[in-house]
């Protein structure tokens, strides 16, 4: 196994392993600490069967349920299959494509938020469609002394419903608002990374929604720089990885829904931040 550095602030390439293969302890181990190190790893050309996927994120821990368990692969209901075809209509017009257009980390309405997201590119647009990432430790370090002295301590409150149309049952399974600190401490690095997901964030505790909006967008706007991003450029077959603990992603929406992206995501259960 090489790990082969993408950018400078996070991003890295796995070079040699085939995630369809048995992963023993030891490769698992050294997985994981690329993962802690470079909080996005890139493995090219994984030709997994579904079966072999999960097998394979089972190695990082148990997969998590997903909001949409309408769209979870038959007979693999690990694995929600995002396809850039199939969300609804929105009031103006526009096709509602998941993976939000905004920088977040993942399933903040859940008390136990994923860990890993695992996304595996079954088809691409022929342009665009990239996926960005920020180093969540680099943006809180980045921050003015006055910037942290606004976040220090702050909790969020989190519900899928504000973004996302989900099913009366899945509204009923994931609504429960979440509390999260904006900060939090990586329970394997012990290193702290701001963290939060503003499309499901109801408001700050202690702060009227308006308030906690214009902080957490400015917080982002001033952390957010070229320097601390990394943006993948995706082909078929490629498997990334990513620390939900550790950084903040987008996809970048500047192709035609119609023509079809599909992803086949996992999550990897995670701890209740702290
Ligand atoms: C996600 C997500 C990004 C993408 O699956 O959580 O944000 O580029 N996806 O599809
Ligand atoms: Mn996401």
């Amino acid at each position: 196994m090489e790990i082969r550095r993408l950018g400078d602030a996070l991003g890295a390439e796995v070079i040699g392993v085939d995630l369809a293969r048995p992963i023993d302890a030891a490769l698992a181990r050294r997985l994981n600490d690329a993962l802690l190190e470079h909080i996005v790893l890139v493995l090219r050309d994984q030709r997994l069967t579904p079966g072999q996927y999960v097998e394979a994120m089972r190695t990082f821990g148990r997969p998590a349920p997903q909001n949409h368990t309408e769209q979870l692969m038959d007979g693999h209901p690990e694995i929600w299959i995002l396809d850039s075809r199939r969300g609804g209509l929105r009031k103006d017009g526009e096709r509602n494509v998941y993976g939000a257009n905004a920088w977040h980390t993942d399933h903040t309405n859940q008390q136990r938020p994923p860990k890993i997201t695992a996304l595996l590119a079954i088809r691409l647009p022929p342009s665009g469609g990239d996926t960005l990432f920020a180093n969540a430790y680099a943006m809180l370090e980045g921050l003015s002394a006055q910037t942290r002295q606004r976040i220090e301590g702050r909790r969020t409150v989190n519900g899928a419903d504000r973004h996302l149309e989900l099913r009366e049952d899945n509204r009923h399974a994931f609504a429960a608002p979440a509390i999260h600190p904006l900060v939090r401490t990586h329970p394997e690095t012990g290193r702290r990374a701001i963290y939060c997901h503003p499309l499901k964030m109801q408001h700050i505790e202690g702060m009227s929604p308006q308030e906690s909006f214009e902080l957490v967008d400015r917080l982002l706007e001033e952390a957010i720089t070229p320097a601390v991003t990394y943006r993948h450029r995706w082909s078929p077959g490629d498997l990334v990885m990513f620390d939900n603990r550790a950084c903040l992603h987008r996809a970048v929406r500047d192709y035609d829904p119609d023509v079809g992206r599909v992803m086949h995501r996992i999550i990897v259960e995670g701890d209740a931040p702290g």
